[in-house]
């Protein structure tokens, strides 16, 4: 990798800026000071220092964010903003979210550059479990618990086996958790409208074994804990 491009993509300036500190003398690899900026380092090697401090590259990062309404799961949006610009802390264009979830839902979003972890618990075979917290018009009973334990048959898709949990019920709301194995297009919000009632909020609490942080106020994001990734790589294959 270029030297100018690893330090402008470990937050050390633009690239114009980066380019000013190599030719001031102020980056050396391996102890010598390198005024080309398009030298080449290895990144996973190389011993950089930019004004007497090392340069940590990480190749891959991970973030989890506590979505607001109105952001898209993507990474480019023609008409709304998009969660990728919610981590003004990263520097590459390389970020994207891991899995979807709608405009309007809040709660736990893994946003990351590593198409493998992605891969790992976005894959329908890997079945994992996904916890939403939900507001729902209605009465939910008994009943629907039973049904959702069953399978909750939408036009295209049959539902695995779900769990459904009754909070409270209040003034003809309901507050639930539901636990899916699945992720298919709005899902939650498809899985009511089936037994006839209308999802008013909903909310990612859960995804696999990793919990939202309570800490993390709306729109608030912090780097997954080394502890967290490894529980998450080591647990995303659930059968
Ligand atoms: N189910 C939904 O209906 N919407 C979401 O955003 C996630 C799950």
């Amino acid at each position: 990798m270029r030297l100018d491009k690893l330090l402008a993509h470990s937050g050390y300036g633009t690239r114009k800026e980066v380019k000013s500190y190599i030719r001031q003398g102020l980056v050396s690899v391996n102890g010598n000071i390198i005024k080309k900026d398009d030298y080449h380092v290895d990144q996973h090697l190389d011993k950089i220092m930019i004004d007497g401090e090392y340069v940590n590259y990480e190749e891959y990062v991970y973030y989890m964010l506590n979505k607001p309404a109105g952001y898209v799961s993507a990474t480019t949006d023609n008409r709304y903003p998009t969660v990728v610009e919610l981590i003004d802390d990263y520097y590459r264009d390389d970020l994207f979210p891991i899995g979807r979830l709608d405009i309007d839902t809040e709660g736990l979003l893994i946003l990351s550059n590593d198409g493998k972890l992605s891969h790992e618990l976005l894959s329908p075979k890997k079945h994992c479990p996904k916890i939403y917290y939900a507001r729902v018009k209605g009465i939910v009973d008994e009943n629907d618990i039973e049904l959702f334990m069953k399978g909750i048959q939408l036009e295209d898709f049959t539902c695995q086996s779900s769990i459904l949990k009754i909070i409270n019920i209040n003034n003809g709301i309901s507050e639930v958790t539901v636990e899916i194995y699945e992720g298919k297009f709005h899902q939650i919000k498809r899985m009511f409208l089936s037994l006839g009632k209308e999802v008013l909020y909903l909310k990612r609490l859960q995804m696999n074994n990793l919990k939202l942080d309570e800490n993390l106020k709306i729109g608030q994001y912090r780097r997954l804990t080394d502890e967290e990734l490894n529980r998450l790589k080591n647990q995303s294959v659930i059968q």
